[in-house]
């Protein structure tokens, strides 16, 4: 369908970078990784994690940036456009899909950051035991309403940036929220690193032990970074197709590569150092930021309020993520329906709720519900972190590495010949044999052995 007007366009090149390095930023970083690092022996993982980054994040990024900014419209009329008169436009549709779907639990999880934030400037933390602490965010999640008000609320918020468009939202919005989110880190960085022991913390994050390797940590690595970097369904496509003609499409993608992962690896030199501080468990799984860390906000001078800085840090990092995955539905529902952005928005960000609240309430008044063995909001998780993340991301690059000329992608990285593309012989290679192989490796493992986790 053809647009009325112009189409949107970011307008700067730090806007570029914000804009894609918030949507990798998120949950993620801040939430997962320091848990999967800690389950996986520490700096083993993260060296493993390094080079999937390198050597299959970056290629793969490069291709949905040249796909978005080749294809110049939503992730399906991107297909569409590139691959006429070819089932190609299936794989945006997924991508729409899984947009749909990661938004609908994510943004359950994005809105429990809120009523922590709450708690830090009311309750505190302080003087609550573990035992206290794990039963307050129990019954929180219990609560019919709570949860699923908190998690409305945080798609408002999204919505409300997404409706102002490119120029005048997301990238606006980035610009400034990045930023904040790096000083925040950066704070907690400088406390963490200074409380008594936290060498130890950073020895388990830094000192790799490799007897805790083995295959199965290798595909959950190559799993966190495809998720971490936004990988698979169309967010960069999407935010692609909004760059310029004279953007560095390598180079934007090593540089968003390179922000997420010393993002991480900050949350990790946040979070170790203070958990080996207080003698507490690395290992303790999804749970670490809502209840370890209240825990060590509990005992620390000052505690409430770097709990505070804490989940608004987590809170910002989730909302420049859930802002550019309803952008995936918006700019597909606004483009395909031929409708404005605003009844888009409204249309994308109502449907999503709704499945989201049910994403929400399977922790409380639905936790008996079980599908496949699964609550939703688990099997919600599963369909798009083991299936339509991987499996978009293996079409994306047999797309781009077989589909294309090769020309053609030259042609586009290289700005038409601007650009000295050196690296291109081996991002082609990568593209067409390596990358392939290793998320086929990624996808039949998680179809087939559950969850990576
Ligand atoms: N990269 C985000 C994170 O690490 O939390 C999550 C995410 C955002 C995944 C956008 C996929 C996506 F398209």
């Amino acid at each position: 369908m053809s647009l009325p007007g112009k189409r949107d366009s970011f307008g700067s090149k730090f806007g570029i970078i914000a804009a894609a390095a918030g949507s990798a930023v998120g949950l993620g970083n801040i939430w997962k990784f320091p848990y999967i690092t800690g389950q996986n022996g520490g700096g083993a993982f993260l060296l493993i994690y390094l080079l999937c980054v390198l050597l299959l994040g970056v290629p793969v990024m490069i291709s949905e940036f040249t796909i978005g900014r080749s294809g110049k419209r939503n992730v399906f009329g991107s297909f569409k456009s590139l691959a006429p008169d070819s089932p190609w436009y299936f794989v945006g549709i997924m991508g729409v899909v899984a947009a749909f779907v990661i938004l609908s639990f994510y943004s359950a999880v994005a809105g429990w950051t809120l009523e922590y934030i709450v708690k830090s400037l009311t309750i505190g933390f302080g003087n609550q035991s573990t035992g206290e602490l794990s039963k307050a965010f129990s019954s929180f999640l219990a609560h019919p309403l709570r949860p699923v008000i908190w998690q409305l609320l945080f798609m408002l918020l999204t919505a409300l940036i997404v409706v102002g468009g490119i120029k005048n939202g997301i990238e606006r919005y980035n610009k400034f929220l990045m930023p904040i989110l790096v000083f925040f880190l950066l704070l907690l960085c400088v406390r963490s690193v200074t409380l008594p022991g936290s060498e130890k913390g950073l020895s388990f994050l830094f000192k790799p032990d490799f007897s805790r390797v083995n295959i199965k940590t290798i595909l959950f690595a190559m799993g966190q970074a495809f998720f971490s970097l936004s990988l698979g369904m169309g967010a960069l496509i999407t935010y692609a197709s909004y760059f310029r003609k004279t953007d560095n499409l390598g180079r934007t993608a090593m540089t968003v590569s390179l922000a997420d992962t010393m993002i991480a690896i900050l949350a990790g030199v946040v979070i170790f150092p203070a958990v080996f501080s207080f003698n507490i468990e690395p290992t303790a799984g999804p749970s670490l930021v809502f209840i370890t860390l209240p825990e060590i906000f509990s005992h620390l001078p000052l505690g409430n309020l770097f709990g505070l800085v804490f989940f608004i840090l987590l809170a910002v990092a989730a909302l420049t993520s859930t802002v550019s995955v309803l952008e995936v539905v918006v700019a597909y529902f606004s483009e395909e329906l031929g409708i404005s952005r605003k009844k888009a928005t409204v249309l994308a960000s109502v449907s999503i709720s709704i499945l989201g609240i049910f994403a929400s309430l399977s922790f409380g008044p639905l936790s008996s519900f079980k599908l496949f063995g699964k609550s939703i909001f688990d099997l919600l998780d599963f369909i798009a972190s083991n299936i339509l993340l991987p499996g978009g991301g293996l079409l994306i690059v047999i797309f781009v590495g077989w589909y294309l000329n090769g020309k053609f992608v030259l042609n586009e990285v290289s700005n038409s010949g601007e650009l000295k593309v050196k690296y291109f012989p081996v991002y082609l290679f990568i593209v067409r044999f390596i990358a392939p192989v290793a998320i086929a490796a990624i996808f039949i493992y998680s179809v087939f052995y559950g969850s990576l986790g």
